[in-house]
């Protein structure tokens, strides 16, 4: 079995790549200084030639991009996933967050995430499209929950964490292993990806200064409150700890 993945430069790719190789598919990466991505001939042209089973499109980037993907996978029978995010709900709303919830951002990057889904949805009616809450990793200067907690403490010297906010995340090992698994066994749709049940931002943060031995300053605030877990029993996500 062959995958093209996109963003492998980013932070939840090289997650999914690693995934992937120990399901023994073969990866091939869309290398963006190698192959355009602002032409549907030659999005089209480079799906056709790698012959691929699996399209990860995990990069972000123009949505017209995701145009030519959905079109070109569409045509050529390919199963594509694409990575959506919580953030297609609005931070002026609450959750939980169910299956048959409607996205309602009005943030810039949500309103993007939306247009995105949209077009996989029309162009690919057979995509699998997932939403995934806050990224944690461990590798420095990454686009995850633990980099952000260390820079806050680096610019601030403490980190302000709300007991009252109820983030969606997982551990990216987690999130690349139901991409994997979404790709190989899922029915076309939208599903939510979440490992967080019932713990505040911070509790997680507590958790993760110990497992990371941080010299962190935590303080507890319960000035901001919100509810942005997600939930979709479809998913069989492990629970955050
Ligand atoms: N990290 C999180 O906490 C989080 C949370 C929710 C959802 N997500 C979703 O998960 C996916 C991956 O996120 P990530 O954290 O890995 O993102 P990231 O670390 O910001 O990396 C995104 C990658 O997309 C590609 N890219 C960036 N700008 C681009 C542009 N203008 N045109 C084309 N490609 C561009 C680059 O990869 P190449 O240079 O290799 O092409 C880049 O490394 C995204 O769809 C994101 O919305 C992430």
């Amino acid at each position: 079995m062959k995958a093209i993945i996109t963003g492998m430069n980013g932070t939840v790719a090289p997650y999914v790549y690693m995934e992937l190789e120990n399901r023994n598919i073969e990866i091939i990466i869309w290398d963006r200084s190698r192959v355009d991505t602002d032409s549907q001939k030659s999005v089209s042209d480079f799906i056709r030639k790698v012959q691929p089973d699996l399209f990860f499109h995990i990069a972000t980037g123009p949505v017209k991009w995701l145009d030519f993907i959905a079109k070109a996978t569409k045509e050529l029978g390919v199963k594509l996933l694409f990575t959506s995010s919580v953030s297609v709900f609005s931070e002026k709303g609450s959750g939980p967050y169910d299956p048959e919830s409607v996205p309602d951002a009005e943030e810039d990057y949500g309103r993007y995430k939306i247009a995105c889904e949209e077009t996989a949805r029309t162009w690919n009616p057979d995509s699998i499209i997932l939403r995934l809450g806050w990224q944690i990793g461990s590798e420095k200067g990454s686009n995850h929950m633990v980099d952000f907690l260390a820079k806050a403490q680096k610019e601030n010297g403490f980190i302000e964490a709300s007991s009252r906010w109820f983030p969606s995340c997982s551990f990216l090992e987690d999130t690349a292993g139901v991409i994997a698994q979404a790709a190989l066994t899922y029915m076309p749709g939208t599903y939510l990806v979440n490992s967080n049940r019932k713990y505040s931002f911070f509790e997680i943060a507590e958790f993760l200064k110990k497992k990371h031995h941080a010299h962190w300053n935590i303080r507890e605030t319960d000035s901001f409150e919100r509810d942005d877990r997600m939930v979709d029993p479809r998913v069989e996500m492990p629970e955050l700890f």
